[in-house]
């Protein structure tokens, strides 16, 4: 095929199809003012309009990746032709220097001081720097649950193959009735022998939020290391690292916060960086460092535009919404037989995802049969269940 041919069909290919669409969108994508919202209803149909997600689609999968609105994907957009325009003096100028703020905003976003904070790529890369740098012995142990993400599990493998490491994963009631229950659970396991709790604070499995304040009563007097894997929670659930009494604390933007995909971050405790330091943060915790190498400024200032977007609409409305969400779906599915539900009851457990198990059926069954319909949920094989996120774009309307 002639160039000139070649060219005319990659043009047509481009008129008709998605690249079109993506143009069109980047038109709207300025930031939404909020303030014309004359109720809650309202704003979040805002939310959901600077969503690429067709307007048919029900996307009730945040937990494992959620959708950006226009207004960062277009951010990014513009940060990264800037970057282009002259791409040294760009990242060791003015976008290297916004990049690095992003760290503050994050510490404010959690309640810690900007020196706590490590930018990285996802939860797990915060998690696996933790796991790869802690000095632990022989004989040492580590209690986690049997409902972790691999993620977090990887780590603490590792801890037990290089270190010797004794790993014990306790079972944890499902669905969890009480925060006594679950403390009195975790407490009944520690040994003067245990020097780390590696838990999720928004439990993967069943969107359990853990009462990681009050499991730090019994950590931090006994000299034990108490780490939080936080994938699921900043943006669906406030979080405080300071009131949860946590060591380290690892999280991702790609999820609940709807930031660039590849985003992260680490909180490590003042007090606890003498005992963690991963070549990556040898020479600092700033974003660029000798020992972080070049980074990718757009998607970590996009992910400051994604934490700029939830403190304009506020993690306490955002959770309110979330709950209200989620307990409309609890208490439909309670109506249907066959399954059981294996999420939190109780309130201070509880957050905006719920799953259930099938006693019969099998799982993928059912989600075959909701992706028909457009509804997008989360499978999960290991327990023959099914997870659904509800976070705040998705309407009882059915969008
Ligand atoms: C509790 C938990 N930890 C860790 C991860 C891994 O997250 P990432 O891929 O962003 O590192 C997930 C992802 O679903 C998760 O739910």
């Amino acid at each position: 095929m002639s160039s000139r041919r070649k060219f005319i069909k990659t043009a047509s290919l481009f008129a008709g199809g998605s690249i079109s669409l993506l143009n069109s969108a980047f038109t709207k994508g300025e930031t939404i003012d909020f303030e014309k919202a004359t109720n809650d209803d309202e704003l979040f149909a805002m939310v959901r309009k600077q969503l690429l997600i067709p307007d048919k689609l029900i996307y009730l999968n945040t937990g494992s990746l959620g959708p950006s609105p226009l207004e960062i994907i277009d951010g990014m957009h513009a940060i990264t032709r800037q970057l282009e325009s002259n791409p040294v003096g760009e990242n060791w100028g003015s976008l290297g220097n916004q990049m690095e703020l992003v760290r503050k905003k994050v510490a404010d976003f959690i309640h810690a001081d900007a020196d706590e904070i490590v930018l990285t790529r996802n939860t797990t890369e915060g998690l696996n720097l933790i796991a790869q740098s802690l000095q632990l012995n022989k004989g040492d142990e580590i209690i986690t649950t049997t409902l972790e993400h691999g993620g977090c599990e990887v780590g603490l493998d590792f801890l037990v193959k290089t270190k010797g490491a004794i790993l014990k994963k306790i079972e944890l009631p499902l669905p969890g009735n009480s925060v006594m229950e679950i403390v009195e659970a975790i407490k009944k396991e520690i040994t003067p022998k245990t020097k780390l709790l590696m838990l999720s604070h928004v439990n993967t499995i069943t969107g359990m939020l853990m009462p990681f304040a009050e499991i730090a009563k019994i950590t931090r007097p006994n000299g034990i290391y108490l780490i939080a894997d936080g994938a699921q929670a900043p943006g669906l659930v406030n979080v405080n690292v300071k009131a949860l009494g946590v060591d380290a604390y690892s999280a991702s933007g790609h999820k609940w916060l709807m930031g660039p995909k590849e985003t992260g971050f680490l909180f490590i405790r003042k007090e606890f960086q003498e005992l963690v330091q991963p070549v990556f943060t040898f020479s600092g915790l700033t974003a660029y460092s000798a020992s972080s190498g070049t980074r990718n400024v757009s998607t970590i200032i996009g992910l400051g535009l994604a934490l700029d977007f939830h403190n304009r609409i506020g993690t306490d409305k955002i959770q309110q919404r979330t709950l209200q969400l989620r307990n409309y779906c609890l208490a439909e599915l309670k109506k249907l037989k066959g399954l059981k539900i294996i999420s939190p009851e109780s309130s201070d457990l509880s957050t905006g995802m719920v799953s259930f198990s099938l006693d019969t059926v099998k799982n993928s069954e059912i989600f075959n049969k909701m992706k028909e319909r457009d509804i997008i949920v989360k499978l999960l094989t290991q327990h023959n269940a099914i997870r659904i996120s509800c976070h705040m774009f998705v309407s009882k309307k059915g969008y």
